[in-house]
């Protein structure tokens, strides 16, 4: 199995019209809500992605703000380039968010949405994140527990075991339900815990169910305990709930949103490998 995270053109176009469903930039819209963004602000979109998120981010600060996007992938970045190119306020990098290219408090506003969940090493990503962060400035990190994925099949046991594989395509497919522990000790507060749900009733395009169905069956149909004839199988499935007018899928990520005290006090989190 390759790193479903080393995306070619093909792929990072894919996975771009995951978030261009309108469910995908419902939560998008929600964690701007949460920033309180102003306008004229800097803030840092961590994992960008194809850069539906530092366009919007772009818009609600205008351009007397500024946005830097930062993703590990040059396939993204790419995407992200084009979708941004006629807003001069966003700057995008290629960087690991756990050795963030800019200098400390240099943000207002930080956000990382379905990011961490691909780090080996969280608790390094959360103490960049509040380097990078001014005093009293406020953050919003929102990831997946992809054990809340509940998807209606006629085959649930094969549902189980694709689900199962699929928790391979991260390091931290739980990360959404265990995320607070992370920001102990950091000095950042935590301001809000809410669910993130995304709910379809239907595999149409617009869903993100139906893009999210194609990227597993194409992850699942790589992988050792899977392979093509059951990945393909388990769409199947998919399909003939449907017909049958079934609820096709929900999920629940988690935001948290943080805000830097003006005065801090940081010490090193250390949680990897206790949770
Ligand atoms: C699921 S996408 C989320 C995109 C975006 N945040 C959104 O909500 O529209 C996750 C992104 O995180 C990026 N990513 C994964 N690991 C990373 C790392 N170590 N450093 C920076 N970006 C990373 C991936 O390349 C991918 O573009």
């Amino acid at each position: 199995m390759g790193d479903p995270l080393d995306y070619d053109e093909q792929e990072a176009r894919q996975e771009a019209a995951i978030y261009k469903t309108s469910a995908a930039a419902d939560r998008r819209q929600r964690v701007r809500d949460l920033l309180h963004l102003q306008s004229g602000e800097t803030v840092l979109s961590i994992g960008c992605g194809p850069g539906f998120e530092p366009l919007e981010l772009a818009r609600t600060v205008g351009d007397t703000g500024h946005v830097h996007g930062i993703d590990q992938s040059r396939a993204m970045l790419a995407l992200a380039k084009r979708r941004c190119e006629t807003l001069p306020q966003v700057t995008l990098t290629q960087a690991d968010a756990t050795r963030l290219p800019v200098m400390e408090r240099a943000f207002d506003a930080v956000v990382a949405v379905q990011a961490y969940e691909y780090l080996d090493d969280v608790s390094t990503a959360v103490t960049e994140l509040s380097r990078v962060l001014r005093p009293s400035g406020r953050a919003v990190i929102c990831d997946a527990d992809f054990a809340s994925l509940v998807w209606r099949s006629p085959n649930p046991e094969r549902m189980e075991r694709v689900l199962d594989a699929f928790d391979d395509h991260c390091p931290q497919p739980r990360l959404g339900s265990k995320l607070e522990p992370y920001f102990r000790n950091t000095g950042l507060t935590i301001e809000r815990v809410e669910p993130n749900s995304i709910l379809n009733t239907n595999l149409d395009e617009d869903a993100f169910a139906y893009h999210l169905m194609q990227f597993i069956t194409e992850y699942a149909a790589d992988h050792d305990k899977i392979g093509p004839d059951e990945a393909q199988a388990w769409a199947d499935d998919l399909h003939k709930c449907e017909e049958m007018g079934r609820r096709s899928s929900t999920s629940l990520s988690t935001s948290i949103s943080f805000a830097k005290p003006s005065r801090l006090r940081q010490r090193a989190p250390s949680v990897d490998g206790v949770l």
